[in-house]
């Protein structure tokens, strides 16, 4: 049998890499291996990740010897950023060159780069209606994906540009979810007014991602957005009050109220969502839920990933 083509995939204990890592490892008799980027491999997350088949390599985005050793061989690469560690631009600006010089060297004949919109080709900087943060960005987390996106077209590599959405978990570890307000019921708390905003259970985002590999070069150079749903608040606090058994009222708040919020980088998300909601129809466009459903057979849609997860997040 001929050896498999490897997949580095960095982020391989987190959200979009494990569901890559995963899929590849599932798909007994595909063409691809998963070699899993780890700062740790003797963590948890790591062994269980080795003991499904996947083989571990140590590596620092902000070491690029090891970016360069865990490319060595291989045949694609899975590129993510880790904003939410960091909280700064520069420094994904700067990992995102790491990856892509990288790749270059490597020989990489296919990656995929997790970006998301630099919105500031929406929403120019001198723009008002929503304040300008660390004095170059308006959504940094975004921004400075979508400014990377060149390093990998100027270096020739292979790419795809991948637009994740926002993920359902954020209702379970980030803080998102409903909220018991002083009326006793639970708040839906959201600054996205009566737009439809696209959501997706993060596990699905790696799994697409194995089919835009599945797929060979059909989307290299292509924009690939992803969705298991596109919502209104009132749809998702409907939803979430079907699987929670008790009443989900949308809270729908500006997006100054939301930027005002006592927790670190509010004001990111503030505009994130003011972004979702003023350019709602390209967002959702890019995003398109029967294309996910052609990369990933089994996308789940939010009513879908409540049956299994509406027990995890938290109510009290
Ligand atoms: N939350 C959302 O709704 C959402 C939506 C769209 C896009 N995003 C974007 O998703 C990105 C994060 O992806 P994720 O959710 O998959 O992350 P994650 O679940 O937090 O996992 C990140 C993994 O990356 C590894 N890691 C962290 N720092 C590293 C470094 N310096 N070098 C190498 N590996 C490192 C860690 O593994 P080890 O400890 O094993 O090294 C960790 O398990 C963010 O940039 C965010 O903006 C999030």
């Amino acid at each position: 049998m001929a050896s498999k083509k490897i997949i580095t995939v960095f982020g391989a204990t987190g959200a979009q890499g494990g569901g890559l890592v995963r899929s590849i490892l599932n798909d007994k008799s595909g063409e691809f291996a998963a070699r899993a980027v780890t700062r740790d491999i003797r963590s948890d997350k790591a062994k269980d990740l080795a003991a499904l088949g996947a083989e571990l390599v140590e590596g620092d985005v902000d070491d690029p010897v090891s970016v360069d050793k865990a490319l060595e061989g291989a045949y694609g690469a899975y590129f993510v950023t880790f904003f939410w560690n960091h909280f700064s631009p520069e420094k994904e600006i700067e990992q995102a060159l790491t990856f892509a010089n990288a790749a270059k060297k490597a020989g990489i004949k296919h990656a995929i780069w997790s970006t998301l919109e630099d919105t500031r080709e929406f929403v120019p900087l001198h723009d008002d209606r929503m304040p300008t943060l660390k004095e170059k960005y308006k959504v940094p987390h975004f921004d400075a994906k979508g400014a990377a996106d060149k390093f990998f077209v100027e270096a020739g590599v292979p790419t795809t540009f991948l637009y994740p959405s926002f993920y359902w978990e954020n209702f379970i570890y980030f803080g998102a979810g409903p909220k018991k307000a002083a009326d006793g019921k639970l708040h839906l708390t959201l600054p996205i007014g009566d737009a439809k905003m696209g959501g997706i259970a993060a596990e699905d985002i790696g799994k697409s991602a194995y089919g835009i590999f599945k797929n060979g070069k059909k989307f290299i150079g292509k924009k690939v957005g992803l969705a298991g749903g596109q919502l209104t608040g009132e749809e998702m606090a409907s939803e979430l009050s079907k699987a929670l058994g008790q009443p989900v009222i949308y809270n729908k708040i500006p997006a100054h109220v939301y930027r005002s919020f006592d927790f670190p980088g509010a004001d990111d998300l503030g505009n994130m969502f003011q972004f979702y909601d003023d350019f709602e129809d390209q967002v959702n466009e890019l995003r398109d839920v029967s294309a996910s459903k052609d990369l990933n057979p089994e996308l789940q849609s939010f009513p879908e990933w409540l049956k299994e997860n509406a027990k995890l997040i938290p109510v009290d």
